[in-house]
């Protein structure tokens, strides 16, 4: 046990397990859940993998969280050999995946276990509940076993949730699997997913990182395919009004955060920086990132632009002394940032994002507009919700090119179009605000499922 303590065992708190899929996109939300639930109470124990966890080290906020009662973390291995060191290395997400499915029942079983003992000798709670991302199959036989209730949790939006439900249907008319690879998107082809329907089935109940002002038909389709979904989001909009400000940052990243970039947002002028960041999967071609670099040096706005070290396919690329004099002077590079507050800076006007769902809730509720360059997986269907229904972005072609990233920065930040998204996603803001605040429509689906599901004895 990470920080196991002794407990007054008179003191029965209800105790959540929390696992994540281990990438980025999917731990952060979770972590997220996971910081809302101890506010309401609960003792909880979050399970890493080994090497994430090594990698979570260096993050500050994990070390805050090390002081925290009744917030536990535990590891365990993810059955991947291990070739490198932790510290700074991204794992091969094909592998992991696989891992997943093959490798972990046994070591969270064994972890369930071993929660279990400690709760006989008084030194934690009883394990009270099971709480996982969705596309974890071995938890719900897990909870099973023990009968324990488990939530479900996706990580991404409704939207995304009812094309996975119809994956089915596309097979049985013969549409997926693809025929060849001319059917894929970036060489990724995404169908290994057609399990998870089966899955929900399973669960006590499922719940969304996302709201009914954010995606009330893609909700109402999800309620008719499922008996018990919840949506209990936006995160960050909840934990932005949390009383705790040490609970209030994301801050489970495995990547380093640079902090010097907040200090350096600090002497530019309101909303005028542009703040680019392709999240922790994307990748893009040498090609890409030099046409992304001269748009925005054309553009001539101050950017903050996040470039991780494995963003580029094949490696570093050196960009030239010229565009490195132009950003010495109104541009800042980094490897990796605290997003969600940079995102709320008052300098920061906009957001150039491959719109990962967790990017994307977090730019609303920052109340930021965005410039879109999808990549794969849910990200285009995001960029659709950005764009065409909450009219709050402008997306920027796959083949992307430098006039195009300079002429659509500048009607982001300076233009007629870019003054109404602001006022188009400040209004989102505060929509979803009034749903996660006390009364609103997510604040009760979290009270009804902590009550309903968490609470109730099995
Ligand atoms: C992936 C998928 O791409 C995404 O579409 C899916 O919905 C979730 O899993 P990712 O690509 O990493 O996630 O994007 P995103 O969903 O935006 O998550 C990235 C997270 O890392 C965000 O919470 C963001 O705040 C955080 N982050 C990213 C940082 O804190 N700092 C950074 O520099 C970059």
């Amino acid at each position: 046990t990470k920080n196991m303590q002794m407990r007054n065992p008179a003191e029965k708190k209800p105790h959540a397990v929390l696992i994540p899929f281990p990438y980025q996109g999917h731990i952060n939300p979770l972590f997220g859940l996971a910081k809302l639930l101890h506010l309401r109470g609960f003792h909880i124990t979050f399970v890493h993998t080994e090497y994430n966890y090594k990698r979570l080290l260096n993050s500050r906020a994990l070390k805050a969280l090390h002081v925290l009662p009744d917030f536990h973390f535990e590891t365990i291995p993810d059955g991947l050999p291990l070739t490198h060191d932790a510290a700074n290395v991204s794992q091969d997400i094909v592998s992991l995946g696989k891992s997943v499915r093959e490798n972990f029942l046994l070591p969270f079983r064994e972890l369930l276990v071993k929660l279990n003992d400690s709760a006989i000798a008084g030194l934690i709670p009883p394990v009270t509940c099971l709480i996982s991302d969705f596309g974890l199959t071995f938890t719900t036989q897990a909870a099973q076993e023990l009968e324990l209730p488990i939530l479900l949790f996706s990580p991404s939006s409704a939207t995304c949730f009812v094309s996975i439900m119809n994956l089915r249907a596309l097979s049985d008319k013969g549409l997926i699997p693809l025929k060849d690879e001319s059917y894929l998107t970036n060489g990724y082809l995404d169908t290994k997913v057609d399990w998870i329907p089966d899955n929900m089935l399973k669960a006590s109940a499922i719940v969304i990182n996302t709201s009914d002002e954010l995606e009330s038909e893609a909700l109402k389709a999800l309620s008719s395919m499922l008996p018990s979904v919840y949506p209990i989001g936006p995160f960050p909009s909840f934990l932005n009004q949390s009383p705790q400000s040490h609970l209030e940052s994301s801050g489970s990243n495995l990547w380093k955060e640079d902090t010097e970039c907040l200090e350096w947002l600090k002497s530019k002028e309101n909303n005028s920086v542009v703040y680019v960041n392709f999240g922790s999967i994307t990748i893009m071609t040498p090609e890409q990132l030099l046409e992304f670099a001269w748009g925005l040096a054309n553009s001539k706005r101050p950017f903050l632009w996040i470039i991780r070290p494995d963003l580029v396919i094949g490696g570093s690329i050196i960009l030239s002394s010229e565009f490195s004099n132009i950003v010495s002077d109104r541009g800042l590079i980094a490897s990796w940032c605290p997003q969600e507050q940079v995102l709320n800076h008052p300098s920061i006007g906009g957001f150039l994002t491959h719109c990962g769902w967790n990017s994307t809730i977090e730019s609303v509720c920052a109340g930021v507009p965005m410039l879109c360059w999808p990549f794969f997986a849910d990200q285009p269907t995001n960029c659709k919700s950005i764009c065409s229904e909450w009219g709050i972005g402008i997306e920027i072609d796959a083949d992307v090119k430098r006039k195009e990233v300079e002429k659509n920065v500048n009607e982001l930040m300076l233009g007629e179009k870019g003054k109404e998204m602001r006022q188009k996603v400040m209004q989102l803001k505060k929509k979803v605000e009034e749903e996660t605040r006390s009364g609103g429509l997510s604040y009760m689906n979290l009270d009804k499922v902590i009550s309903e599901v968490l609470l109730k004895k099995t």
